[in-house]
């Protein structure tokens, strides 16, 4: 039989049946091809069946959004295998599901006895059933939204009931055909300040951390959020966390795949598309335990694993060849009476499944007690509102750190008094030497910097090749997904690098373009010796950068690393890079190329997924660092692909998320507390990002850019357009003549709100493709960093910040293209 027509039909029914009703009382059943529609047509109820499986299962869906996306199945580990099945109320309140025979193959539970029930599908997507004529939503006698299946719902609760001990947790299916139990199961875990597991089976895959009065400690995303508020209740009674909507025609739902992942969705109306808004475990420093005990894991660290400060490898050898499961442990034991506290900062706090809590203690008690117990390793604050305050304490091994430049928790490690020094761990926090290499005046000071770049290259690559002696031992699989192309391949298809086949030379070497036997185009970075890193270590970046794959990012095919040569082959593009077809006040780049607004709105939007994708889909969590206009390049249909992504970790080394004390960038994007204090994050890439698109919607560059009536820069320029309410006249003149008024308004906006000053008012990647996407209000901008400057010129920077320029700094290596 076929069913996929049936479930067509069903879709059809929707329509028919909207009018109709929501509710389901006990005369009335629903059979295969009947439903029930909420009363404003939010969900549907009906019978279904998933992916290729011809099974039939009861579910709610939305029923307002074509792509049909199943929200909870009421009959998920007992299918029917034809369509004779029959919904209905029973007169004691259950709800059961029979098969051909009449014989129930699944059925509710109420929780107490009536004699006059109605079930009712609410526009909450719940399912609740009550007496009839019982118009509160408190006490049902059963609802849905008490027994979630792999979806959360907004105003679902995750969490437990302490009074009949029943859990609200989601369990993944086993398959897009198979809505029975998968492997996967999303729990909170009910006592003290809990947090929220992802379980493998019986096993710990990816934890929150705990909660901190303002989220989960793991969950950074958490935050000043458009589309979602969220709480965590806990009382005698239960125990929960749940999100409301912010507008409630929004579409929003969270769900465990099949595979282990936590999705947050969010339903795009102009794409008819559901957006992945968030990932819950984003990148492999989200794997549980990742570093073992006592390790702490550091995404944009290679290798991202390190001991804790005063600890070592338990087994270096293994730890040397990245496995790092046996963790670390100490380099003098504790001696109880004369230990100190190491501070760690912006850390996600350890596991706590051997805590002590006390929510009024300060911060001093709390170190007193933990001091006083012997073994009591570590302690923080319980919850980070105003200043502080609770005591939250850590018996044993510390269990999956991880550091996150967006967090502002500490807690202190307990060490003994020969390994504590006066700085925090890791050298997070020390920008004296930015500051310190910074005090230059102008003419010496791009002399200097290039020594010490050059000085840091050279000792950083020492240190890389010594690793790169000691470390692993590439195995023979692990080279079949790097793609290696031999010198003689090479050169035959640049022409033994020949003057004519050079595109351009960037920051670390020259471009050529190439052409393979079979006729593929090819794109040659030659990377000059002094950038040149270990063999093991940059063949590791490769494999990894070469795993970004993205439409809106240009492709790596591979690399060819013979002798002294190193390069990395990329896809070639045909056309140059956006900085020679959106500016229109620059000699040489002629007017005749420039592209028209809707052209540049899908260049926005392009760019705009492109990072996203780096940011958070895929498992790396790139920062890219250097995003510019002469880093998008376009292909035969003016697409965006931005390039150079993935370098700033090879080619910038071995440093912290959240300070570096090697820059790189580009005056004009850079944001204020890279450029001021080394601090760089996901949302120095918006603020880029913010740059770019108030470049490409007006033609000029933000470097250089000057007016007339006053001395702001660009960004300046356009803040003050936007507070006067005439943005519009931003607009480049080369499309002053035909551009879609709302998207470029909307662009602007989105812009203004991606380069404001603070970094925690800037919106993350997921809520700026979303706010591109939708009609929705947008929230109001507040001021723009660096708007006073007239231009980046050295007398308006601050004096601090002058480690960069536009060229002679940049890590972008296809500058010239
Ligand atoms: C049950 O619902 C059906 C359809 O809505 C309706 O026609 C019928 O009168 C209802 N029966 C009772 C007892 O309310
Ligand atoms: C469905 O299963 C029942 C018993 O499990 C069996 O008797 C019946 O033939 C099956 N129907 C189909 C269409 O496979
Ligand atoms: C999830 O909840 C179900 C139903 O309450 C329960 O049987 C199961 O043990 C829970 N799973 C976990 C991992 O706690
Ligand atoms: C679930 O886990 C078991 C045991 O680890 C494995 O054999 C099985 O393939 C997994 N199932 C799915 C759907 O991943
Ligand atoms: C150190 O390694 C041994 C086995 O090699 C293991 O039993 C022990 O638990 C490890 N220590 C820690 C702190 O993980
Ligand atoms: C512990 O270490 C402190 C400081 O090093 C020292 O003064 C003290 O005597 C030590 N106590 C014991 C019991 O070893
Ligand atoms: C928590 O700490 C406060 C202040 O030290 C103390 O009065 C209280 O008894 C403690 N509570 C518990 C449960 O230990
Ligand atoms: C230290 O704390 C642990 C865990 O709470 C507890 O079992 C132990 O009794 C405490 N020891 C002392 C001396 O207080
Ligand atoms: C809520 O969303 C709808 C549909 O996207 C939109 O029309 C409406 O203006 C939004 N409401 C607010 C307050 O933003």
């Amino acid at each position: 039989m076929d069913y996929i027509p049936t479930f067509l039909l069903t879709l059809l029914l929707i329509g028919e049946a909207a009018e109709g009703i929501d509710t389901m009382n006990t005369t009335h059943s629903i059979r295969d091809g009947d439903t029930i529609v909420s009363a404003e047509g939010t969900y549907v109820l009906g019978f279904f069946s998933p992916g290729k499986s011809k099974n039939r299962y009861v579910g709610i869906w939305y029923g307002t959004i074509p792509v049909i996306t199943v929200v909870w199945v009421a009959n998920r580990e007992t299918p029917l295998n034809d369509s004779s099945g029959v919904f209905r109320l029973t007169n004691e309140g259950s709800l059961v599901l029979l098969d051909h025979d009449r014989s129930w193959i699944w059925s509710s539970n109420p929780s107490r006895p009536t004699t006059n029930p109605a079930a009712q599908l609410l526009d909450s997507g719940n399912l609740v059933v009550k007496e009839k004529g019982d118009g509160s939503l408190e006490n049902p006698l059963w609802q849905s939204f008490e027994h979630p299946t792999d979806t959360l719902l907004p105003e679902m609760k995750l969490g437990r009931n302490k009074i009949t001990g029943m859990d609200w947790n989601m369990t993944s299916w086993k398959s897009p055909d198979d809505p029975s139990r998968g492997n996967f199961t999303c729990i909170l875990v009910p006592h003290g300040c809990s947090e929220v597991l992802l379980m493998d089976n019986s096993k710990v895959r990816h934890r929150s951390g705990p909660w901190n009065g303002v989220r989960y400690s793991g969950t950074p995303y958490l935050r000043q959020n458009p589309l979602y508020t969220y709480e965590f209740v806990s009382n005698e009674k239960e125990i929960f966390f749940r999100e409301h909507l912010v507008n409630k025609s929004t579409h929003w739902r969270i769900v465990i795949t099949h595979d282990g992942e936590n999705h947050n969705f969010v339903w795009i109306e102009s794409t008819q598309s559901w957006l992945l808004y968030e990932i819950g475990n984003t990148d492999n420093c989200g794997r549980y335990a990742l570093c073992g005990a006592n390790g702490i894991c550091s995404i944009h660290n290679s290798p991202i694993c390190d001991c804790l400060k005063g600890f070592v490898p338990n087994n270096s050898r293994d730890w040397n060849k990245m496995d790092w499961s046996k963790g670390c442990v100490r380099k003098t034991p504790l001696n109880c009476s004369g230990d100190g506290f190491q501070k760690l900062s912006k850390a996600k706090l350890p596991e706590i499944k051997s805590s002590w809590i006390n929510s009024s203690m300060n911060l001093e008690e709390c170190k007193n007690k933990c001091l006083r117990n012997c073994s009591c390793t570590a302690y923080s604050n319980l919850d980070i509102r105003n200043g502080g305050s609770g005591c939250l304490l850590w018996f044993g091994d510390l269990i999956d750190i991880r550091i996150l430049s967006e967090n502002d928790q500490d807690v202190y490690i307990r060490m003994a008094a020969s390994d504590l020094d006066n700085g925090d761990f890791l050298k997070v926090h020390t920008k004296s030497k930015v500051k310190r290499r910074i005090i230059v005046s102008t003419a010496l000071s791009t002399a200097i910097l290039f020594l010490v770049l050059a000085l840091v290259l050279y000792v950083w690559k020492r240190k890389q090749q010594k690793n790169g002696a000691l470390q692993r031992n590439p195995h023979k699989k692990d080279n079949l997904d790097l793609p290696l192309f031999d010198l003689g391949t090479v050169a035959r298809a640049t022409n033994n690098f020949s003057v004519e086949n050079k595109l351009g030379e960037g920051g670390f070497g020259p471009v050529y373009k190439g052409t393979l036997r079979d006729g593929r185009e090819i794109a040659v970075k030659r990377l000059s010796n002094n950038s040149r890193q270990g063999v093991d270590e940059f063949k590791n970046e490769v494999k990894c950068i070469v795993k970004l794959q993205h439409q809106n990012l240009v492709k790596l095919l591979g690399c060819c690393i013979e002798g002294d040569e190193t390069m990395l082959i990329y896809e070639f593009l045909p056309n140059k890079s956006l900085n020679f077809f959106i500016f229109d006040n620059c000699a040489g780049e002629t007017k005749d190329r420039l592209l028209d607004w809707p052209t540049r709105y899908n260049i926005i939007n392009g760019i705009a997924r492109g990072l996203l994708y780096l940011h958070q889909d895929s498992r790396l969590r790139v920062i890219h660092r250097d995003l510019k206009a002469s880093n998008i390049l376009l292909d035969y249909e003016l697409k965006p692909k931005i390039s150079d992504f993935g370098l700033a970790r090879s080619f910038v080394g071995n440093e912290i998320e959240a300070n570096t004390n090697k820059v790189a960038g580009t005056y004009g994007y850079i944001s204020p507390e890279y450029a001021n204090h080394g601090v760089y994050s996901l949302k120095s890439d918006v603020f880029s990002f913010g740059v770019l698109v108030i470049e490409i919607v007006s033609g000029n560059r933000n470097r250089g850019f000057c007016h007339p009536d006053h001395s702001l820069n660009l960004l300046g320029h356009a803040w003050r357009l936007f507070q006067e309410g005439r943005p519009i006249e931003l607009v480049s003149e080369s499309i002053i003549e035909a551009f879609n008024r709302s998207q470029v308004l909307r662009s602007i906006h989105v812009a203004l709100l991606c380069v404001q000053e603070n970094r925690e008012d800037r919106p993350n990647m997921s809520y700026v493709v979303l706010m591109l996407g939708n009609e929705d209000a947008l929230p109001r901008p507040k001021h723009p960093g660096f708007f006073i400057e007239r231009d980046a010129t050295e007398e308006s920077l601050p004096k601090q910040s002058k480690p960069l320029s536009e060229n002679e700094c940049s890590i972008s290596l296809l500058d010239a293209r």
